[in-house]
C-alpha cells in the first residue's frame, strides 16, 4: 500500500496540491479536513454547540460517515445526507476547527481514517496525519506559508466565488484556527520528524505540485540496498504485523498463573538487590477493588518496576512504551506483568480505552505525572502532563501520590514515601480543558505536599541519627 501524508495549517493550499497529486500518480485523495467538517455540520444542524464534548459524544454515537467517490469527487454522506455541498461555507471553517479538538470525535476520525488507508493506495491531508493517523506513511510533507500569503490566496478564491470578506478577519481566522489546531490536547497540528517541510509561500500552485510529485516518487524508489531492504518488508505490512501484535497487548493477560509465577520469583530477587523502606505504605492498603493511580517521580528505569512488588497485592499495571513490545519475548514478558504499551508523543487511543477499563475494573495503575524520566527527582520536578487528571476524573479513581527520595540504588535501603491517597471530586462530570489544567494543578499541589512531608521525614532520620551519633 501507498500512504502519502500532506500536513498543514489551514490554507497551506494542501487540498488542491493533494488532489492533482493523487490524479498524477494514481493514487486516491481523501481530504480529512472535509470529514471534520461534516461533523461539525452535523452537530450544528441538530443545534448541538459544537465545543461541548458531552453534547457531541452521544450525536457520534448514532453518526454513520460514509465516503463517496462520485464521478471522482468526494462526499461524505452523514447517515445517508450528503453534507459535502454544506462544508466550505465560511463559518464551517471555525466550527470544524472547535469540534475537531474533542477527543471523542478525533478518535472516531482517525478510526474512519486508518481504515480507509489500510486498503487503498491514498493520499491523506490534514493536521495530524504524518504524526497520529500515519506515522508509517511512506511519504510526507508538511506544506505551510505565511498566515498572510494564506489569508491573501483565501480572499482571492472567495472574490472569484463573488464572495466578499474583510481581509483582516480573514487573516485573524487563520492564525486564530493555527492556534487552536496547534495548541488541542489530542494529536495537534505539528510537523512529524521524518516529514519534508515545503515552505510554498513564493511559490506557485503547479510549482508546489511539482515539487510535491517529485518528492512522492522519491520516496517511493529505493535508491540504497538498504532501502531496498526495508522496502521488502513494507512499511505498512509491518505495521499491521506490529499493530496486531500490539491490539493482543492492550487486553489483560490471559495467563495469570505464570503472572503470578513471575511476581513470586521476581519480588525476593527485587529486595535483595533494591529494597525498599516503604513509608506509609499504610495509606495504600486496603484498595482493593477500587480503581487507583499511583503516581510517582521517576529517577530511572528501575523505579518503573519496585513499587509493583513492593506496594501492589495483586496486579501491577505501569505504561510502557510501545517499542518494548515489537519483540514478541519481551513483549510477552511485560504483558504477563501487566504492562500496557503506550504510543509515545501521539494521544494512543487503545491505550488510553485499557487503562479506562482497569480503572474502572478497580485495578490500580501506576503512572509518572511528568511523562517522563527526571533525574531532578524532587528537587524540580517537571510540567505535569494532565492524563492523570482525566484518568481520575474519568473514572472516579483515587490518586496515591508517592515520591522516592533518592535514584534507586543497588544493595541500598531505598526510601519510597507514600503519600494521602486523594480524589479530584470536586471535577468529576467536567470535560474542558480548563478543568484539566485546574485539576492537573491540584494533583501538582499534592505532589509537592507529599515532597516536604517526606523531606521533613529525612530531616528528622538525620536528626535521630546524629543524636545518637552523640551519645
Ligand atoms: O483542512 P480544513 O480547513 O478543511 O480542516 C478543517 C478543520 O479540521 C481544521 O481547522 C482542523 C481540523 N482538521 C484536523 O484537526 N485534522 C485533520 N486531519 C484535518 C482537519
Amino acid at each position: 500500500m501507498i500512504n502519502v501524508a500532506i500536513d498543514g495549517p489551514a490554507g497551506a493550499g494542501k487540498s488542491t496540491v493533494a488532489k492533482a497529486v493523487a490524479r498524477e500518480l494514481g493514487l486516491i485523495y481523501l481530504d480529512t479536513g472535509a470529514m471534520y467538517r461534516a461533523t461539525a455540520y452535523t452537530a450544528l444542524k441538530a443545534g448541538i454547540d459544537v465545543t461541548d464534548e458531552a453534547k457531541v459524544k452521544p450525536m457520534l454515537e448514532d453518526m454513520c460517515m460514509d465516503i463517496r467517490f462520485e464521478d471522482g469527487a468526494q462526499q461524505i454522506y452523514v447517515n445517508d445526507f450528503n453534507t459535502t455541498p454544506f462544508l466550505r461555507e465560511h463559518y464551517m471553517s471555525k466550527a470544524a476547527s472547535d469540534i475537531s479538538a474533542l477527543p471523542s470525535v478525533r478518535y472516531k476520525m482517525v478510526d474512519l481514517q486508518r481504515k480507509f488507508a489500510a486498503e487503498r493506495d491514498v493520499v491523506l491531508d490534514g493536521r495530524d496525519i504524518g504524526t497520529f493517523v500515519l506515522p508509517d506513511a511512506n511519504c510526507k510533507i508538511f506544506m505551510t506559508a505565511t498566515p498572510e500569503e494564506r489569508a491573501t490566496r483565501r480572499f482571492k478564491e472567495l472574490e472569484e466565488k463573488g464572495q466578499s470578506v474583510d481581509f483582516d478577519v480573514l487573516l485573524a481566522d487563520i492564525k486564530q484556527r493555527d492556534y487552536n489546531d496547534s495548541h488541542r490536547e489530542v494529536a495537534p497540528l505539528k510537523q512529524a520528524e521524518d516529514a519534508v517541510l515545503l515552505d510554498t509561500t513564493k511559490m506557485s500552485v503547479d510549482e508546489v505540485i511539482a515539487a510535491v510529485v517529485s518528492r512522492v516518487k522519491a520516496c517511493m524508489q529505493p535508491e540504497t540496498q538498504e532501502d531496498v531492504k526495508k522496502n521488502e518488508t513494507s512499511p505498512s505490512k509491518r505495521q499491521l504485523k506490529r499493530e496486531a501484535r500490539l491490539k493482543k497487548y492492550y487486553l489483560p493477560p490471559k495467563r495469570h498463573g505464570f503472572y503470578r509465577f513471575l511476581r513470586v520469583f521476581l519480588r525476593p530477587l527485587q529486595a535483595a538487590l533494591w529494597p525498599i523502606k516503604l513509608v506509609g505504605g499504610e495509606r495504600a492498603e486496603g484498595l482493593e477493588g477500587r480503581g487507583a493511580i499511583f503516581i510517582c517521580n521517576h529517577f530511572s528505569k528501575v523505579d518503573t518496576f519496585l513499587p509493583c512488588f513492593k506496594l501492589f497485592k495483586k496486579e501491577a499495571h505501569i505504561l510502557a512504551k510501545s517499542e518494548l513490545f515489537e519483540s514478541a519475548i519481551i513483549g510477552g514478558f511485560l504483558h504477563s506483568l501487566g504492562a500496557i504499551p503506550v504510543k509515545r508523543g501521539e494521544a494512543d487511543i487503545d491505550s488510553v480505552k485499557c487503562v479506562l477499563r482497569l480503572l474502572k475494573d478497580g485495578k490500580h495503575l501506576m503512572i509518572f505525572p511528568e511523562g517522563t524520566r527526571n533525574t531532578e527527582g524532587t528537587r524540580e520536578m517537571a510540567e505535569f502532563k494532565s492524563g492523570t487528571a482525566r484518568f481520575a476524573i474519568k473514572t472516579k479513581s483515587l490518586i496515591v501520590p508517592m515520591m522516592y527520595y533518592a535514584p534507586p540504588k543497588l544493595f541500598r535501603r531505598n526510601y519510597l514515601f507514600v503519600g494521602q491517597p486523594f480524589e479530584l471530586d470536586e471535577f468529576y462530570g467536567e470535560r474542558s480543558q480548563e478543568a484539566m489544567n485546574k485539576a492537573t494543578e491540584k494533583v501538582r499541589e499534592k505532589m509537592d505536599e507529599v515532597g516536604s512531608e517526606l523531606n521533613s521525614y529525612v530531616a528528622s532520620l538525620k536528626n535521630k541519627k546524629n543524636k545518637e551519633g552523640k551519645k
